[in-house]
């Protein structure tokens, strides 16, 4: 038997009895496929039983106030996820006479829809032959045909899209893809799979190849890196040391404040820090907080915070880097967003 038909003979037998599997109420799978992708299905089960009760159509949805939505989501986390959910039943509403589509090329097209939900949705409610491929799918896949390109690499991705989609079988699309979800979940699960009673077995190359382990392969998200930075601004009329941005670093060539970068974000008070503000800036140097940001960069997330700095000392010889100019001045030099819109508002705010 072939490996489409052995997956979908296990699930008959298998499968977990799950509200949103006897419906193909293109609203009710929508509504079970966004939660299942926040939250596990013994988690999900409460929160999809209480929006269908609140909105049985997606009409009562899309006619809900986003209070009401986000209070049902409460607990879920991610709520851009609700607010979009929202803004895609109004959509049905208003461009699809409130009746939720059911086609994959129509589905696409919705707001906070991607081809995962685009494919579940018009497979389960449509039989469209159109692959699901999530987490389970996935490693059932790389384990079974041993790819061993990433899941997550480009290239991995379409690889695995593509078998998918030639899998799929014609006559009993919806199925299948449910099918190979609830293998994935229950018998080649991602920890100590049931390889000794899968009926894949004989045909399994990652059985036979000693990778049940390895396989699938995931590259690993490069770790994004938390800073923090301090900046000391003085509180002297029309006075801003300033200094230039080294190379090798976020925002070179550009210009801003002198700076004491810590390991943790310090609130001004620790002995430490005040240890190293006095050596910079002098023995009566005192700083007060002003204001924090924080930074968003691809490899790095920067806690920027602002101190005023009252009463201190500066060697300009032992820090030649630093210059002292004028408000005006320092307009004139290129800064980086966050120092410029901490100026901004500094100087609207400042006591006259
Ligand atoms: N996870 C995502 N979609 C699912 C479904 N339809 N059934 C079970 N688990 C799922
Ligand atoms: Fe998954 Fe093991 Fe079955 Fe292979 S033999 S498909 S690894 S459960």
């Amino acid at each position: 038997m072939n490996f489409q038909n052995e997956i979908i003979n296990w699930y008959l037998v298998n499968k977990r009895d799950l509200p949103w599997r006897n419906t193909t109420d293109a609203y009710v799978i929508w509504l079970s496929e966004i939660i299942l992708q926040q939250t596990r299905v013994e988690q999900g089960m409460p929160y999809f039983n209480k929006f269908l009760e609140n909105f049985p159509t997606v009409v009562d949805f899309a006619n809900a106030s986003e209070q009401e939505v986000l209070k049902l989501w409460q607990g879920l986390g991610y709520y851009s996820r609700a607010r979009n959910m929202l803004f895609t039943a109004k959509q049905v509403l208003t461009h699809h006479d409130g009746n939720f589509p059911k086609s994959y090329d129509v589905l696409i097209k919705l707001k906070g829809i991607g081809d995962y939900t685009a494919a579940a949705i018009s497979s389960f409610a449509n039989n469209e032959a159109k692959a699901v491929v999530d987490g389970n799918v996935y490693r059932v896949l790389a384990r079974y045909f041993g790819i061993q390109e990433p899941i997550n690499s480009t290239v991995g991705k379409k690889i695995f899209a593509k078998l998918a989609q030639e899998l799929i079988p014609h006559q009993r699309p919806a199925i299948y893809n449910q099918a190979t979800m609830e293998f994935g979940a229950l018998q080649c699960k991602p920890k100590q799979p049931l390889c000794g009673t899968c009926p894949l077995q004989l045909g399994c190359y990652a059985l036979a190849n000693n990778l049940v382990d390895v396989l699938p392969i995931k590259l690993k998200k490069l770790k994004v890196k938390e800073r923090f930075i301090n900046y000391f601004v003085t509180n002297q009329e029309d006075i801003i040391l300033t200094k230039k941005r080294n190379a090798g670093d976020v925002w070179q060539q550009m210009y801003d404040f002198p700076l004491i970068e810590t390991e943790v974000e310090v609130d001004g008070n620790e002995q430490e820090f005040v240890n190293e503000v006095r050596s910079f800036f002098g023995e009566s140097a005192k700083i007060k907080l002003i204001s924090k940001k924080k930074h968003i960069l691809t490899h790095q997330i920067i806690y920027v915070q602002f101190f005023a700095l009252e009463n201190y000392m500066i060697n300009f010889n032992l820090h030649a880097e630093i210059k002292s100019v004028s408000y005006s001045q320092f307009e004139e030099l290129p800064q980086p967003k966050v120092i410029n819109d901490f100026f901004e508002a500094y100087l609207k705010n400042k006591p006259k």
